[in-house]
């Protein structure tokens, strides 16, 4: 028999993430844990789930653009701090050394080897929170964590949030191959 929980949420790991927006005209990062991925393909869009008290919220609706940093486990103490404080009244923008794309209101992180910018794509209007739906427009990878061209989980070490013990946990290690290791279920015809 299993333990009835109530209608908690328990879809934990997530990735967490730092998003980088301008607020007041200098750059400000928020960490994020409720953040998904919406379609993949054109568009190619990101979900935030962000409460409305938020300072960096702010800045989203202003300038129409964010930024999502992957943060490493080397990055852990900055991480936490950009979701410990907030920008209405601590100043984040030196946390990190900043740079810029395409989008000059999408604060990129150097320090994270892998930064995307978004333009804002949608908001659903929760009475808590704002459900930002953001576009990719430019992706950007430190070389040091792509093998062949590409993301290599190994390499870059990301951070998971698992809310059960408010904590941050590294990635274990490979399973199996996907699309592939169903199909000894497959009937043979
Ligand atoms: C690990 C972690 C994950 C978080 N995830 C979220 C989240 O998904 N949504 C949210 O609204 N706040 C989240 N927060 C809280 C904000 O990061 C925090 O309140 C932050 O200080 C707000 O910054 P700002 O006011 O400068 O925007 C998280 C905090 C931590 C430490």
């Amino acid at each position: 028999m299993k333990t009835r929980l109530g209608p908690i949420n328990v879809m934990y790991p997530t990735p967490v993430v730092l998003i980088g927006a301008h607020v007041g005209g200098r750059p400000n990062f928020i960490t994020i844990a409720h953040v998904g991925i919406v379609t993949v393909g054109t568009p190619n869009c990101i979900s935030l789930g962000m409460g409305k008290i938020h300072y960096t919220n702010q800045g989203i609706h202003e300038n129409q653009t964010f930024s999502v940093n992957i943060p490493t486990e080397n990055l852990v103490v900055e991480t936490d701090y950009c979701g410990l404080v907030t920008g209405k009244n601590t100043d984040k923008s030196q946390v990190f050394d900043v740079f810029y794309g395409q989008l000059d209101t999408a604060p990129l992180i150097a320090q994270c080897p892998l930064n995307m910018e978004c333009r804002l794509y949608d908001v659903v209007d929760f009475p808590d929170h704002d459900l930002f739906i953001g576009e990719i427009v430019e992706t950007h990878a430190d070389p040091a964590v792509l093998t062949d061209g590409v993301v290599d989980l190994t390499k870059l070490k990301p951070l998971l949030f698992d809310m059960a013990t408010k904590a941050y946990f590294g990635v274990g290690g490979h399973v199996a191959r996907a699309w592939n290791v169903g199909k000894q279920l497959k009937k043979k015809s």
